[in-house]
């Protein structure tokens, strides 16, 4: 990029005025003054002053809500080559990464940014937004369970808070219950059906706070609205 298109994109001033910076010998790139119009400079490697002040891109911010589909996995890049969700997200030039994680075999809402102080504070352990989940599950929970289920369980060395659950659907053999947490431990779902009895078959993420999957098509992304990111902001 040209040094005075960087300049003006950081925010500091207009294009006309950076080239005036520029020939009066203002500016530095990587310590050196440069006076000559249309240097041009690479952003990721170049560190550019303006009367000795380092200046940065103000970068843009994207908010993405990705229906993953089973078979992804959230990491940004995989040792075992397997497929990495932001494969499924193109024309995006910002550098982006999933926020917390689905398992490879669990679908549905997922939420892709370049926001490194929003994503520090929704994977922090003291977040608390619900996350809701249909689960399809083994046979069919009885009374007992869902009150056991709701007050929380002993999952491996962790207590679950409590939580909601509920049936939404079952035939003989099987359920589909929709579930609501608010913790995000390693698989806490798939353990926590486990713990009453009702392994997980199928599983998929339909709600972050007010962020819906809607109907989403699996594999579709779309960015979230500004209503949507504000939600985000105020938690
Ligand atoms: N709970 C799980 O067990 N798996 C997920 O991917 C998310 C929540």
């Amino acid at each position: 990029m040209r040094l005075q298109k960087y300049i003006s994109r950081c925010g500091i001033t207009s294009r006309r005025k950076a080239e005036k910076l520029i020939t009066d010998g203002r500016v530095k790139v990587d310590g050196n003054i440069v006076t000559e119009l249309g240097t041009k400079i690479d952003k990721t490697k170049n560190k550019v002053q303006v009367d000795n002040k380092y200046i940065e891109l103000e970068e843009n911010k994207v908010y993405i809500l990705l229906n993953k589909p089973v078979g992804y996995v959230t990491t940004l890049r995989d040792e075992k080559d397997r497929k990495i969700v932001t494969d499924l997200i193109d024309g995006i030039n910002e550098r982006i990464y999933p926020v917390g994680r689905l398992d490879k075999n669990t679908s549905g809402l997922l939420l892709i940014t370049n926001d490194g102080e929003l994503t520090h504070k929704l994977t922090h352990p003291s977040f608390e937004v619900d996350k809701t989940y249909l689960a399809l599950v083994e046979g069919i929970p009885n009374e007992n369970k869902l009150e056991i289920f709701s007050k929380g369980l002993d999952i491996e060395d962790y207590v679950t808070a409590p939580a909601k659950i509920k049936i939404l659907n079952k035939n003989k053999n099987e359920s589909v219950l929709e579930i609501t947490i608010h913790e995000g431990r390693n698989r806490q779902v798939r353990k926590m059906c486990a713990a009453i009895g009702h392994p997980v078959k199928q599983l998929q993420r339909i709600s972050l706070g007010d962020l819906k999957l809607g109907n989403l098509q699996e594999s579709k992304w779309r960015h979230l609205n500004n209503e949507e990111v504000d939600f985000l902001k105020k938690i």
